[in-house]
């Protein structure tokens, strides 16, 4: 047990901080802020709280910082060895386990738990003991701690062991996979995430599926369901949201993209990181196929892609995003004419642009093999000028929420992801307007950081 508590009375774990730094040319530390639903949930406990967001140090910059004292208040980062990062975030956290609870393991090749992997486990462990310990010297005596996600899945038991007097809660952004699926992982393994969540007091889920398929795992392989239930759901920022597509540089980009897609054309657009549960492949196809089976949208219709680099270390997202890129070639290939490119697919991350593509969106295609939740479904309806139609995969956690005004779809179905395509593109402009508006409403029905204040206020309940 820690011998002198620390001052913390609220406590966040998470791989990714708020705030990440680069080192200039000049040797110095520019800081860049984050932003997202945690930000703004830790700032609505308000600064007499004294809250401490406790993250990994992710690039050099940050490391530099770290090693020069140089941070900002409330936040800690910690300082993990790179290649025990490296093994624990690439090789557990975004290999496997993500690839389990999305359910994206392709037999003969994968899953392979070898040496290799053990000791990536190891790895893991370390990374997970080291915000353990962190946490139990930052947090006053009885104080809250929430812990974010699938890379800290052993925290919540580590940190029960060191500090018995905390109310530990566990949040995850994923879906959980069921029973016959999580049961692949090597059974001591699964023991350990499983005991190691039920080391909480409370463990939150996007939707009631996830935590239910949690219970069942942890029924059948750890003994106990524990606390597990579903978070609030987490909102869209409209405030947000409106405010900053309507600023010039997001006008700037729907001018040029106006002139790319080229008159009177409608537009069916994506914006995903480049990440395999997002199923950015088969959406392409599912064009593919609206394109040959209904002519009558040649040159009228363009699919507006954003596929946005994501966890680039890894050669399995590498090579998706090549997959993509050479079917989007494909496509051009075999449908363009001088006139109308029918996939514009843009690689470089870039947040303006994608508010100017939502608003320009008559339909949104959002058709993930699994999601936790999905943003970009509750967000296209809120920023699109004329109202958009939603084509969603009954997958996504926000199929709960917006599956009666979207067009919903299984995504592994590329036929009927057409259809739905083909319907979304032939739905009357004042029903798709009506459809937007709920859409919009069920996505902005509680403040995006209330699912965090739920969370507090459950684990002091
Ligand atoms: O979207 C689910 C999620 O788990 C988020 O909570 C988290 O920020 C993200 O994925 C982690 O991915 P990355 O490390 O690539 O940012």
């Amino acid at each position: 047990m820690a011998s002198t508590y620390g001052a913390a009375q609220v406590l966040v774990a998470s791989n990714r901080g708020p705030v990440s730094y680069a080192v200039g040319e000049d040797g110095s530390l520019n800081a860049k802020r984050g932003g997202g639903g945690l930000v703004s949930g830790l700032s609505a406990i308000g600064s007499d709280a004294d809250a401490l967001w406790v993250c990994s140090a992710l690039s050099d910059g940050d490391r530099e910082a770290v090693r020069r004292g140089v941070g900002e208040d409330g936040v800690r980062m910690l300082d993990i060895p790179a290649d025990v990062h490296a093994d624990a975030y690439n090789g557990i956290a975004n290999s496997v386990l993500w690839f389990v609870h999305h359910m994206l393991y392709q037999t003969p090749l994968e899953p392979v738990f070898d040496a290799e992997f053990r000791r990536q486990w190891a790895s893991y462990e370390t990374y997970n003991r080291a915000f353990a310990e962190a946490l139990a010297e930052e947090a006053a005596q009885g104080a809250a701690v929430v812990v974010q996600d699938y890379h800290l899945t052993l925290v919540p038991g580590m940190l029960r062991e060191l500090r018995p007097d905390l109310r530990i809660g566990h949040f995850s952004h994923t879906p959980w996979a069921p029973p016959e699926y999580f049961r692949m992982l090597p059974d001591d393994v699964a023991g350990q995430v499983l005991r190691g969540m039920l080391g909480a007091d409370r463990l939150g889920f996007l939707t009631q599926r996830w935590a239910d398929a949690f219970a069942a795992c942890a029924e059948r392989f750890a003994g106990g369901s524990g606390h597990a239930g579903r978070g609030a759901r987490a909102g869209a920022d409209a405030d947000f949201l409106r405010k900053r597509s309507h600023e010039p540089d997001v006008e700037e980009r729907m001018a040029a993209l106006r002139e790319e897609i080229g008159e009177g054309r409608r537009t069916i657009v994506r914006v995903d990181r480049t990440e395999l549960s997002k199923n950015i492949v088969r959406g392409l196809l599912a064009y593919r196929r609206l394109l040959e089976t209904h002519a009558e949208w040649r040159e009228r219709v363009v699919h507006v892609a954003f596929a946005y680099p994501s966890r680039q270390d890894l050669a399995v997202y590498r090579d998706y995003m090549a997959e993509v890129e050479r079917l989007a070639d494909e496509i051009n290939a075999e449908y363009g004419t001088p006139g109308w490119t029918p996939v514009l697919l843009h690689l470089k991350d870039d947040f303006a642009r994608s508010l100017a593509a939502y608003r320009l969106a008559d339909v949104a295609l959002v058709n993930p093999i699994r999601d936790g939740m999905n943003l970009v479904a509750k967000e296209v309806p809120v920023v699109s000028d004329a109202g958009c139609a939603l084509v969603l995969s009954r997958e996504a956690g926000a199929y709960e929420e917006l599956g009666e005004d979207a067009i919903t779809v299984n995504p592994y179905d590329v036929t009927a992801t057409a259809v739905a395509l083909h319907e979304a593109l032939s739905m009357r402009p004042e029903e798709r307007a009506e459809r937007s508006k709920r859409l919009a409403a069920a996505a902005t029905a509680l403040p995006p950081a209330q699912w965090f204040v739920d969370q507090l206020e459950a684990l002091r309940g």
